[in-house]
């Protein structure tokens, strides 16, 4: 057997470890995506599933249920939640974003149409609340329903704030919070709840997954400007959006006449042309905008491995900390 250099990536050690848990999540997943009616739903749902993805946000909940000593079946059903969550999100994310790529293959919205993942998305939302609801927990519901409208409300506040260079970082912290971390908070916290935690035990899960979401969101966002293909999405597509994320607004922060001139342009007009995406790269790195960002993020990661320092001792809790490590070093 040759040496698997890729298996010791903390994620897929997380995975090793949550092996057992994780086929029955999928398992779940696959038998719940079904669709008796509508052979368009696991058609569309499947090309997305079944391309993979990282299964970040079901691990969480399940290493978070499984260090908490839960032995009980719920964490499954939990956990699948989350990513029927994140599956729908991501449905309607390509949509509005008008994404091509994802996952390394094409969206579903180019593929079929907007209809289709509009429509399979809300399908998704439901089978995650059918879900839930199996688990007779009203304190999971609670969680999950409330990071459900979180996460729109993050979207929707993105929309009102892309294309205005007035956007402050809070504005962004608040998107980001919003359409990220809500759903990685409630993945851990559910965790906790359902192995019968303490409040403080639970509040440090949450805040655990709060500040690996925003270092997560930060780093997805870093890498829009600064990374490759290989993450399975377009490089470029939030300054074709006119999205202003977080390296673009350090860097309007400090921009001379000209270098605002370009921003008002290319992002508050739209006015992009062959070369823009090269001549944004080089403003940002003029003022070590995604090299700030990059340092926010680790910041992050810090208040997240604090929290999981304060829960007992425990290998999982262990992979959660350096799974915040990866996060970040992702773009090193
Ligand atoms: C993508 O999340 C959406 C963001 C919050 C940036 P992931 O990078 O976890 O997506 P998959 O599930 O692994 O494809
Ligand atoms: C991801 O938003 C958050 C949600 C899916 C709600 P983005 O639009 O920033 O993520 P990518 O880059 O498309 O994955
Ligand atoms: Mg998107
Ligand atoms: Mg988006």
């Amino acid at each position: 057997m040759s040496l698997d250099i890729a298996a010791t990536k903390p994620h897929e050690r997380l995975a090793e470890a949550l092996a057992e848990d994780l086929a029955r999540v999928n398992a779940m997943i696959r038998e719940r995506m079904a669709s008796e009616h509508a052979p368009r739903i696991p058609e569309v749902t499947a090309h997305l599933i079944e391309a993979g993805g990282k299964r970040l946000r079901p691990m969480l909940t399940l290493a978070a249920a499984r260090m908490c000593g839960y032995d009980g079946p719920f964490h499954i059903h939990l956990a699948a939640t989350v990513e029927f969550i994140h599956t729908a999100t991501l449905l309607h994310d390509d949509v509005v974003d008008e994404s091509a790529q994802r996952r390394g293959r094409p969206t579903a919205n180019l593929l079929w149409d907007n209809t289709s993942s509009v429509l399979v998305g809300d399908y998704l939302f439901a089978r995650s609340f059918q879900l839930m609801v199996e688990t007779g927990s009203l304190r999971v519901l609670d969680i999950l329903a409330n990071a459900a409208a979180t996460i729109a409300e993050g979207e929707v506040l993105q929309l009102t704030a892309a294309r205005n260079l007035a956007t402050t970082e809070e504005t962004y912290l608040k998107v980001v919070r919003g359409k990220t971390a809500a759903l990685f908070s409630a993945a851990t916290e559910v965790g906790g709840v359902i192995a019968g935690m303490d409040e403080t035990t639970v509040h440090a899960l949450y805040a655990y997954g709060d500040a690996l979401g925003v270092a997560f969101q930060i780093v997805d966002d870093v890498l829009d400007y600064g990374g490759t293909s290989a993450i399975g999405k377009n490089i470029g597509d939030d300054f074709r959006e006119r999205k202003l994320t977080l390296p673009v607004i350090k860097a309007v922060a400090k921009a001379d006449a000209d270098e605002r001139a370009f921003w008002v342009r290319t992002i508050e007009k739209g006015q992009q042309g062959e070369g823009d995406l090269e001549a944004a790269l080089a403003i940002l790195a003029r003022h070590g905008a995604v090299e700030a960002a990059r340092q926010d993020a680790i910041g992050w990661i810090s208040e997240a491995k604090a929290e999981m320092a304060k829960l007992p001792e425990h290998p999982l809790r262990d992979m959660l900390a350096d799974l915040a490590d990866y996060v970040v070093e992702r773009i090193s």
